[in-house]
């Protein structure tokens, strides 16, 4: 049996029996023709939680390479290979003057996972950087390409997430980027840090060193503590369920969506609900931000899974409202 400990972020000690590393697209199209469908697909190990032991494949994503294909006087396209890592590309693009993901920084994973659930922070998500996606289709064992509308994109999904989840292995994207930089600089505590910082007139490399502080300031390292970022989604609900909600608690922090629906912040229910920093043995809601569940050290899937029901269920009593798992739980 392989151990998944080093390659998933919550640092659980899974094992498989078959842990195949893909280098190149002739191997992928090769191997994913040979082994058992089902199987999965690993960039970072950063968005899973993972059972003991994985009864199915697991292929890992370890394709690699950055091409610029396109420049005009207002962008550039690139084509990054899904293996790359997410942060070190962002810095990579800082460096060549591209913006558009700089408030993406410090993310972790691969660029393969990024559109999967439409990677977002500080008011910027992947889908606004998206041309097309790549890849193989497994089914019907060949390469395809979806361009941005057929992905389906929304908050925390698309059509890999769901419909497609192990069926297409994202091999690249396409990118375009910005050489006349738009900053976004008014979401969340961006602003203040700037400040912090000394900043009047910030550029891409400053708003990313902004970024970077705050996540610093709040998220756990999982070099020091296993975690997979937000264990679950912030929640939408429709305004009839957000009035009744609201005349119980008017302190609710909430954000108006499109549609009539509203998003409420899922950390501050936990909160609410008096999970914030408590600890199940190993598995724990984090103490500085209660949409991360933690694994000090010994912590199992079901140990993981058994603490996020009952904040589940704790939320729902007191609110009724159903969180959902942002994370990808496999088994
Ligand atoms: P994995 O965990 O390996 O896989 C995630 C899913 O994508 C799986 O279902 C997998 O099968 C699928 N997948 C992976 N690669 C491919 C591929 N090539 N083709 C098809 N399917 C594939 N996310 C955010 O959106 N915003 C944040 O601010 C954020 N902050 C985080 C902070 C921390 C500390 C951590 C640990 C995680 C955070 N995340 C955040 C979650 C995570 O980093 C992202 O979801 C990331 O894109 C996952 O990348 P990965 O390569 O590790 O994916
Ligand atoms: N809040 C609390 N208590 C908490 C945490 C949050 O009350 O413990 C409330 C506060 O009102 C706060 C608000 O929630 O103002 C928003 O908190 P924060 O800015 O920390 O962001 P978030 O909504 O909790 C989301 C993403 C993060 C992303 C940040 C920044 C989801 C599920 N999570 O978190 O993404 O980095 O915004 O944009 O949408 C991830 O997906 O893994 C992830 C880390």
């Amino acid at each position: 049996m392989i151990s998944l400990r080093k390659y998933n972020t919550f640092n659980i000690d899974s094992h498989c029996e078959q842990f195949i590393q893909i280098h190149d697209k002739a191997e992928l199209a090769e191997i994913i023709k040979s082994i058992d469908q089902p199987f999965y697909i690993l960039g970072g190990g950063s968005n899973v939680l993972l059972s003991d032991p994985i009864s199915k494949p697991i292929i890992k994503n370890e394709l690699k390479g950055i091409e610029l294909i396109g420049e005009d006087d207002d962008h550039v396209i690139v084509r990054v290979a899904s293996g790359e890592n997410w942060h070190e590309f962002v810095q990579y693009c800082i460096a060549k003057e591209w913006g558009g993901l700089e408030n993406l920084s410090l993310i972790p994973g691969t660029l393969g996972a990024a559109p999967v659930q439409n990677i977002g922070a500080y008011g910027v998500e992947i889908k606004d950087s998206v041309l097309s996606v790549e890849g193989y289709d497994c089914l019907n064992q060949e390469f395809k390409s979806y361009n941005n509308a057929d992905c389906h994109f929304g908050y925390r999904t698309s059509i890999f997430k769901y419909k497609l989840k192990d069926k297409f292995f994202i091999s690249a994207l396409v990118l375009q980027l910005d050489k006349k930089h738009k900053l976004k600089t008014d979401y969340g505590s961006i602003h203040d840090e700037l400040q912090k910082m000394r900043i009047d007139s910030p550029n891409i490399s400053d708003v990313s060193e902004a970024v970077i502080n705050i996540r610093k300031s709040k998220l756990p390292d999982p070099n020091k503590i296993g975690n997979a970022g937000s264990f679950f989604k912030n929640c939408t609900i429709p305004r009839s369920q957000f009035d009744e909600v609201k005349k119980r608690f008017p302190n609710m922090p909430f954000y108006q969506m499109d549609e009539g629906e509203i998003k409420i912040p899922s950390g501050w229910l936990i909160e609410q609900a008096g999970w914030k920093g408590r600890r199940q043995g190993d598995a724990a809601c984090h103490e500085k931000q209660a949409l991360v569940l933690v694994n000090f050290g010994q912590a199992t899937a079901k140990d993981i899974l058994s603490l996020a029901g009952e904040i589940k269920k704790d939320v729902y009593l007191m609110f009724g409202i159903e969180l959902e798992y942002e994370v990808n739980v496999w088994v």
